[in-house]
């Protein structure tokens, strides 16, 4: 298929590479950095100037921008993107966006006559160039027979969800973030009291490892451990701080409280005002242990 490629960050990078790398499509690849689109001509992929120019002749254009702001400078009502795109395309998004903005995105499609998908995907820049991983997908019936198995390239499960609303497997991406982001706060809580304790961390390091049988999940465990607070293999602060706020928005929406999302939060901007917004966002641990006056 004739696939556009918009967004080639942490997690753009490695599924655009999988496309590239599985000689199945026709790839044209755009990013609004343009040094991290070059290397893709050695896998054979097209580079555009723009995204007008990604999107002329696609079939399939898939987003892996940042947030709800970003897809939606492109993809608005008039927009030129919009009007370049074929009238048979579909939008695969897989960025982390709200509900709300999935179900925008695909009314916006159905007036244009195109079709949308959300897709949202679970798993860190690893598993992204490695193929593995999970991802939900829902909205347009039709259109997702057609992505799916063009989505195997980079994840290893691929799960229709039978809803209509777009946005419900952007709530499903949210609620298990919210399980991940919180599991992260209780072992860097974990650590620090057992720290204050007199407790070897590595003793708990090694529970907290045993308790937890995905992968996804240990490298967790091994972060907060060491103290690893590198995010180029990671999630951004930044990125996790939107993905909160984007959970407590669904929830006060539905009049749900998820109490331990807003200390989350609390502690992810303080971590920002202290100039912290590029470590990866388990580095809440550091304000955690500041607040319990280890400081170092
Ligand atoms: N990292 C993870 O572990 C992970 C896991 C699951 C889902 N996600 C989600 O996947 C998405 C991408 O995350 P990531 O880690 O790949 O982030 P990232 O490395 O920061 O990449 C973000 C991408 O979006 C582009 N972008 C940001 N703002 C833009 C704007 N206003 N206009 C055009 N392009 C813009 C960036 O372009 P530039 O290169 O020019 O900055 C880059 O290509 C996010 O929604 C995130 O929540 C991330």
């Amino acid at each position: 298929m004739r696939i556009a490629f918009l967004g080639l960050g942490r997690m753009g990078s490695g599924m655009a590479t999988r496309l590239a790398q599985s000689g199945d499509h026709t790839l044209t690849v755009w990013n609004r950095t343009a040094d991290k689109a070059q290397r893709f001509t050695e896998l054979g992929a097209s580079i555009a100037k723009d995204p007008i120019e990604a999107v002329r002749d696609a079939e399939v254009v898939i987003t892996s921008l940042l947030d709800d702001q970003s897809v939606e400078a492109l993809f608005h009502e008039g927009s030129e993107v919009l009007k370049a795109l074929p009238p048979t395309a579909i939008h695969l998004c897989v960025t982390t966006i709200s509900p709300d903005c999935a179900n925008r995105l695909q009314d916006l499609h159905a007036a244009n006559g195109s079709r949308y998908v959300s897709g949202p995907v679970i798993g860190r820049p690893d598993a992204s160039a490695a193929g593995k991983l999970v991802q939900f997908l829902a909205g347009d019936t039709s259109a997702i027979k057609v992505v799916s198995p063009i989505c195997h390239a980079f994840a290893e499960q691929v799960m229709p969800l039978s809803v209509r609303d777009a946005g419900v497997a952007n709530s499903q991406k949210l609620c298990i973030n919210f399980f991940v982001a919180s599991l992260i706060e209780v072992m860097g809580e974990c650590f620090t009291l057992g720290e204050k304790l007199g407790v070897p961390r590595q003793n708990l390091a090694f529970f907290l490892d045993k308790s937890l049988p995905l992968p996804g999940l240990k490298v967790y465990v091994e972060r907060l451990f060491k103290r690893e607070t590198d995010s180029t293999t990671g999630f951004t602060m930044t990125a996790g701080r939107k993905d909160l706020g984007l959970m407590l928005r669904a929830a006060a929406a539905v009049d749900c409280d998820i109490d331990i999302a807003t200390i989350i939060a609390e502690k992810m901007d303080i971590a920002i005002s202290q100039g912290m917004q590029n470590l990866d966002w388990s580095a809440t641990q550091e304000i955690t242990r500041q607040r319990a006056g280890l400081l170092n």
